[in-house]
């Protein structure tokens, strides 16, 4: 019987696991489940004889690739797979997959609940501001910044977006305005929000040069990776600028000056959250699973990215 091994650090919803179970059950496929796991060495273990495997922000580094001698499919149940070393997989005829678009709507709930949360000021009972008539910035139209386009125009923001893989016409279809430079989307927008992939082009590309230009009361949000954002510039920006304040799901490195120094003008969550609803974990649980059993069946490869 082949083996299917979920292995999540940060577990999917039990109602996610328990539709996976099922799905790969029916396909005659047996279901490992490894969640919380602490050490590596217990993901090594649990890798060492399964076909295949569906994971979160686990990453599935050459070692990891290298212990799972019998893996012939890996699926990142998410959109950004910059936690798979692409390459070892390749050299490991492992085919690797992620799950586009099956997460978006809860990342896109989380940026803007995330920008409600800041300007009421952490709901603390002071005077805060409103995001209606605001300017709203989207750095890449994909999945997310779609559903964040969707969601903010029902808050009646003014939604501008730049994204040089994407048409302007299929941008302004949904009625926002496409900018055509990053240099153009910061500096009209008050709010900005980040849906970057993580990878060489883009790590430390938003930096003080982007956000030295965004106007007065500027919040740069950011659900995509800490690590596309220059902390050593962020950390200027907000030591020259009072007004400026840092929404991010997982808390930068620096995370400790922003406590010291940056009360109330930031909010971190303590664990990456954008995907962590029942929704999401089973809408991209299923299709990891579906995937799987689609590519050793029928050698259906959609959505491999390597
Ligand atoms: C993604 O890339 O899909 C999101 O960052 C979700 O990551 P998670 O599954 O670790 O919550």
């Amino acid at each position: 019987m082949k083996k299917v091994l979920i292995a999540t650090e940060k577990p999917f919803a039990k109602a996610a696991v328990y539709s996976i179970k099922e799905i790969a059950n029916k396909a005659g496929y047996e279901l490992v489940l490894l969640e919380k796991y602490t050490e590596k060495s217990q993901l090594l273990e649990a890798v060492a004889d399964v076909d295949a495997m569906i994971i979160r922000s686990d990453k599935a580094t050459k070692e990891v690739l290298d212990a799972a001698k019998n893996l012939k499919v890996i699926v990142r149940a998410g959109a950004g797979y910059d936690n798979i070393d692409l390459e070892a997989a390749t050299a490991n005829n492992i085919v690797a997959m992620n799950t586009p678009g099956q997460n978006s709507n809860a990342v896109a709930e989380l940026a803007i609940g995330m920008m409600i949360f800041l300007a009421r000021n952490s709901f603390n009972g002071t005077s805060g501001t409103e995001l209606r008539g605001k300017t709203l910035g989207i750095h890449a139209y994909g999945n997310v910044g779609k559903y964040v386009a969707e969601i903010a125009k029902g808050f009646q923001m003014k939604i501008y977006a730049f994204d040089p893989f994407i048409e302007d016409s299929v941008i302004e279809a949904d009625g926002v305005t496409p900018v055509k430079s990053a240099e153009e989307l910061y500096k009209k927008c008050q709010y900005v929000s980040l849906h970057i992939p993580a990878n060489d082009k883009t790590k430390n590309s938003i930096n003080k040069d982007l956000l030295g230009i965004m106007p007065e009361n500027a919040v740069l949000v950011n659900t995509a990776r800490k690590e596309v954002v220059h902390e050593d510039d962020l950390l200027e920006i907000m030591e020259t600028r009072p007004d400026f304040k840092y929404i991010s799901d997982i808390a930068p490195v620096c995370a400790d000056t922003f406590a010291e120094k940056y009360e109330g003008r930031y909010f971190f969550t303590p664990k990456k959250m954008g995907a962590q609803t029942a929704e999401a974990n089973i809408n991209a649980g299923i299709a990891g699973i579906t995937q799987i059993i689609n590519y050793l069946e029928k050698g259906d490869e959609t959505f491999k990215v390597n």
